[in-house]
């Protein structure tokens, strides 16, 4: 297999609080020392349901390049880049909309779903309808193996795959092509030649997976194919023409343990959030004031960790001996509750400190948050246009 390419976007919601960090960014800093890694701002996507309110945009996008940087994504290690300044993506996106049927857009279910949880607002746009497919373009453009994402994006990723599967199909075939595999696979010699005919073969008349995949390997291995050969060689395989646009993995994001100061779920709607730069007196101050078990009206009250919600953030927070400490001293109102979320505090704390201190160091130089932005940008476009090459070659718009 060809090396992993990693790539997710994020919708630019201004600062980031410890929900996301459980959940996205502890993950992108992990992917970003395995694998090649892009992460972007989806700026476009934000327009596509915020479009009357732009005056947001701009800032949410500095505070969140900052909470990423903050949180521990390098720009070393991973491309980090806005969309909107990468035009190519754009251009995908116009040039896949030719081969995408309406009927498919409409049957993505965030697209109903959406639309009636944002009924105040008036989602029936071209550009909301066609959301999903500049995803799939922001995807595409990268030739993105893997994308990170969570439950409610899976769909998107398998729309981005009918997608490419539809335009290898429609252009994959360029004048000549079985002529030019077959020559392709006399280069392979007659013993790796004949091997690939069979493995080929197996795969074709049986579906035989195994067959494709040592196929696959044996042409990646080759040294003395061109790249085109090579990719003609591994469209053949599976019958239609050559792979111009990569099927992507999902990569499914486990949900995030983190729950919020009221038990719910940590979301800046509910109001239940601790921010990334939120100083150490609101954090405080925030589970100090957190519920507890309402059966604890009194200190000599017993009470029961499962009914309380600084119970969960001992489950993310706390060790062993600690966990058994506050469940034992809970059940028999051994502890208080302002005691028992001690521990907790200084948990979030120690957590927050590290990135707090890169975020002011950020914060305090906006260029460098501008130049890390504006080299992951170049970085970006590089790969989107080499991309688009190809795209316009199989399209007949290369005029050359
Ligand atoms: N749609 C994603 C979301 O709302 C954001 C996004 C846009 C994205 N383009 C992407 C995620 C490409 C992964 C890959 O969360
Ligand atoms: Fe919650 Fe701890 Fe109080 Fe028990 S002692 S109710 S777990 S805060």
């Amino acid at each position: 297999m060809a090396v992993e390419r990693v790539l997710s976007g994020m919708r630019p919601t201004g600062s980031l609080h410890l929900g996301h960090y459980h959940g996205v960014l502890k993950n992108w800093v992990r992917l970003q020392h395995e694998h090649e890694c892009l992460f972007f701002v989806a700026d476009w996507h934000a327009l596509t349901t915020h479009y009357d309110t732009p005056e947001i945009i701009e800032e949410s996008v500095w505070d969140m390049v900052v909470d990423w940087l903050a949180a521990g994504v390098d720009p070393a290690n991973a491309t980090i880049f806005i969309q909107s300044r990468v035009p190519e993506h754009a251009e995908l996106h116009t040039l896949l909309s030719m081969i995408t049927p309406l009927g498919w857009l409409e049957r993505v279910p965030t697209y109903k779903d959406q639309m009636e949880k944002l009924a105040q607002k008036d989602l029936s746009t071209y550009g909301f309808l066609g959301y999903p497919l500049l995803q799939s373009a922001d995807i595409l453009i990268y030739k993105a193996t893997q994308v990170p994402v969570g439950e409610d994006q899976i769909p998107h990723i398998e729309f981005t795959r009918e997608i490419a599967r539809r335009f290898n199909h429609i252009y994959g075939r360029d004048a000549g092509f079985q002529e030019k595999a077959e020559a392709a696979i006399k280069k392979l010699g007659t013993k790796r030649g004949a091997l690939y005919e069979e493995l080929r073969n197996r795969y074709q008349t049986s579906g035989d997976e195994e067959a494709l995949e040592s196929a696959r390997a044996m042409i990646e291995e080759q040294q003395g194919l061109s790249i085109g050969d090579k990719e003609r060689l591994l469209g053949y395989l599976e019958g239609g023409g050559k792979i111009i646009l990569l099927e992507p993995e999902y990569k499914l994001t486990p949900a995030s343990k983190m729950p919020g100061l009221d038990g719910q779920k940590m979301s800046k709607s509910y109001n239940n959030t601790i921010s990334l730069r939120e100083d150490v007196d609101s954090v405080a101050k925030k589970i100090k004031t957190m519920p507890t078990d309402p059966a604890r009206i009194r200190r000599s009250d017993p009470g029961d960790p499962a009914k309380c919600p600084v119970w969960q953030l001992h489950e993310v927070y706390s060790d062993e001996k600690t966990q058994e400490w506050v469940t034992s001293g809970c059940k028999s109102a051994g502890i208080g509750c302002i005691e028992c979320k001690t521990p907790v505090i200084e948990s979030v704390l120690a957590e927050l400190k590290p990135i707090q201190e890169r975020a002011a160091r950020y914060a305090e130089d906006p260029t460098l948050v501008k130049n890390v932005v504006a080299e992951g940008c170049e970085r970006a476009r590089k790969l989107a246009r080499e991309c688009m090459r190809e795209v316009r070659e199989a399209m007949g718009l290369s005029y050359s």
